[in-house]
C-alpha cells in the first residue's frame, strides 16, 4: 500500500515531502493525513480511463467529505454525489455549483428533497415510486421540473463484502426492472419530473468489471424504448488494492469493459474509494506492548472510533512504523483502547519491535475512515491534515470535550 505519496526515505515514512514522525509529533496522534498529490493522481487516472467515454465524474462525498478536500476535488473539475441534504450543504459550502451535484439515497426525507430542489441540484437518483411522487409534488409546488435518474436494482450479486453489495434483489437499494419499465411507460403521471436517466450501483470494492457490464446492459435495455432516456449513471465501486496482492482491476479495466456499450449515452460515474482511499493514512501512537495468549498486542491511541472498517468489514489495512526500526519483523495485533474486543486495527500486522512512544501509520484509510468516526467512549474525533509538497496544514481541528458537551449542557443544567 506504499505509493508515490506515502513512501520511505532512509527508512522513515514520508507523505510527499513531509516526514510523518515530525508531523505526528507536532499535530498529535491519532491524526488523519491526506496527500493532495495522490488525490490528484487518482483523479487523473479516473479521467484517463473515463474521459474517452465522455463520462462526468461525481465524487462520492460519503467516502470523505472534508470541506478542503471537496474544494480541491471541485477545483479539479469533479461534480459531487451526495447522499443526504447534509452532504449537499457541505458541498455548497465548499463552493460546488448545485447543478453539478447528484442526490442519491434510498431514504430521502421530504425535507431533504425540498432542500435539494430549492438549492437547484442537478439530478435526483430516485429509489422508490413513492419518493418519485413526493418529488413530483414538491417540484410542482415550486414550479420547477426535477431531473431524475431512476435507480435500478438489476439483480446482480456483486462479488464483494456482503455489507457493501447493493445490486441483488435482497438489498434495499433501487427499483426492480419491471417497476422501472412501468414508471417509464407512465412518465405522464409525473409531470414535474423529467425522467431523463437511469442509475445503477451494484456495490463497492467491486472485484469484476463484467458484473458492472451486466448491470449496465440490464439498465440500457429498460431505457431502449425511450430516446430521451440516454443518461446512464453507473455509480462507483472501483476497487482499491489495500494489501497490494488482491489483484483488483483498475478503473481502466472497468472503462474498457464498458466502452463498447456506451456509444450515444451520457455517462456518469460516482467514485469515492478510488479517489481518496490510498491518499490517506491514520497516524497513531504506541501506548503499551504486551504478550498474551501467544500474541504480541500493540495498544495504541488509535481505535475503532477513528477507523471502524476492520471491525465492521474485516478490512485489512497495512500498518507501518513511522521511524526506521531495525530488527526482525513478526506479526502483532494492533489494537485500541476502546472497551470492545472488536477494537482491533490489524489482527496480524508484520511489525518490528515497537515500543511505547513509537508511532505507526494505518494505510489506505482516506476513504470511509474519518467519515465513519464516532465519539464512542467519549473519544474526540481526530484532526485531519492535508499535505501538499513540503507543506502541511490542519484542515479540521481535533474535537474537544467541550465540543461534545456543548450539545447537552443546557439541558443538564435545568
Ligand atoms: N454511488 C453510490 C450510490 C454508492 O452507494 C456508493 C457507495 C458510491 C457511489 C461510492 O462507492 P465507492 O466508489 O466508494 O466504492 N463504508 C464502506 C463503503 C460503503 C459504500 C457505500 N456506497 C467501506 O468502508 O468499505
Amino acid at each position: 500500500m506504499l505509493n508515490d505519496a506515502f513512501h520511505r526515505r532512509d527508512g522513515a515514512l514520508w507523505c510527499e515531502d513531509v516526514p510523518l514522525d515530525a508531523l505526528a509529533e507536532a499535530a498529535g496522534t491519532p491524526v488523519y493525513v491526506y496527500s493532495a498529490a495522490r488525490i490528484t493522481e487518482n483523479v487523473a487516472r479516473l479521467r484517463a480511463a473515463f474521459d474517452p467515454l465522455g463520462a462526468a465524474i461525481h465524487y462520492s462525498l460519503k467516502a470523505n467529505a472534508n470541506l478542503t478536500l471537496i474544494r480541491l476535488l471541485s477545483e479539479a473539475g469533479l461534480g459531487m454525489d451526495a447522499v443526504s441534504a447534509g452532504e449537499i450543504y457541505r458541498a455548497l459550502e465548499a463552493g460546488v455549483a448545485p447543478e453539478r451535484i447528484v442526490f442519491a439515497g434510498v431514504g430521502k426525507t421530504p425535507q431533504e428533497l425540498a432542500y435539494a430542489l430549492d438549492a437547484g441540484i442537478g439530478w435526483f437518483n430516485v429509489e422508490s415510486e413513492t419518493e418519485l411522487r413526493v418529488l413530483d409534488t414538491l417540484a410542482g409546488a415550486r414550479g420547477v421540473r426535477a431531473r431524475v435518474a431512476l435507480r435500478v436494482n438489476p439483480g446482480v450479486a456483486a462479488q464483494t463484502h456482503r455489507h457493501i453489495a447493493t445490486g441483488h434483489f435482497g438489498a434495499k437499494f433501487g427499483l426492480p426492472p419491471a417497476v422501472v419499465a412501468d414508471i417509464l411507460a407512465r412518465h405522464a403521471d409525473y409531470p414535474h419530473v423529467s425522467l431523463a436517466g437511469l442509475h445503477v450501483h451494484i456495490g463497492s470494492q467491486l472485484a469484476r468489471p463484467d458484473e458492472t457490464v451486466e448491470a449496465a446492459r440490464a439498465v440500457q435495455a429498460l431505457a431502449a424504448p425511450y430516446a430521451d432516456v440516454r443518461t446512464l449513471n453507473i455509480g462507483g465501486g472501483f476497487p482499491v488494492e489495500y494489501t497490494g496482492d488482491e489483484g483488483y482491476p483498475g478503473p481502466q479495466a472497468f472503462a474498457d469493459a464498458l466502452a463498447p456499450l456506451l456509444n450515444g449515452w451520457q455517462v456518469k460515474i460516482e467514485p469515492g474509494r478510488s479517489v481518496i482511499a490510498d491518499a490517506g493514512a491514520l497516524l497513531i501512537g504506541v501506548l503499551y506492548v504486551k504478550e498474551q495468549g501467544g500474541q504480541r498486542f500493540i495498544l495504541t491511541d488509535g481505535s475503532m472510533t477513528e477507523l471502524i472498517r476492520p471491525a465492521l468489514y474485516e478490512a485489512v489495512h497495512p500498518v507501518e512504523p513511522l521511524r526506521a526500526l531495525p530488527g526482525d519483523v513478526s506479526e502483532a495485533v494492533v489494537a485500541g483502547p476502546v472497551c470492545e474486543s472488536a477494537d482491533v486495527l490489524n489482527r496480524a500486522a508484520p511489525l518490528p519491535d515497537v515500543q511505547p512512544g513509537d508511532r505507526l501509520a494505518v494505510l489506505g484509510t482516506g476513504a470511509y475512515g474519518m467519515v465513519m468516526a464516532s465519539n464512542y467512549n467519549m473519544r474526540v474525533r481526530p484532526p485531519e491534515v492535508l499535505v501538499q509538497g513540503a507543506q502541511w496544514r490542519i484542515v479540521r481541528r481535533r474535537e474537544t470535550w467541550d465540543d461534545l458537551l456543548a450539545l447537552e449542557r443546557d439541558a443538564a443544567s435545568k
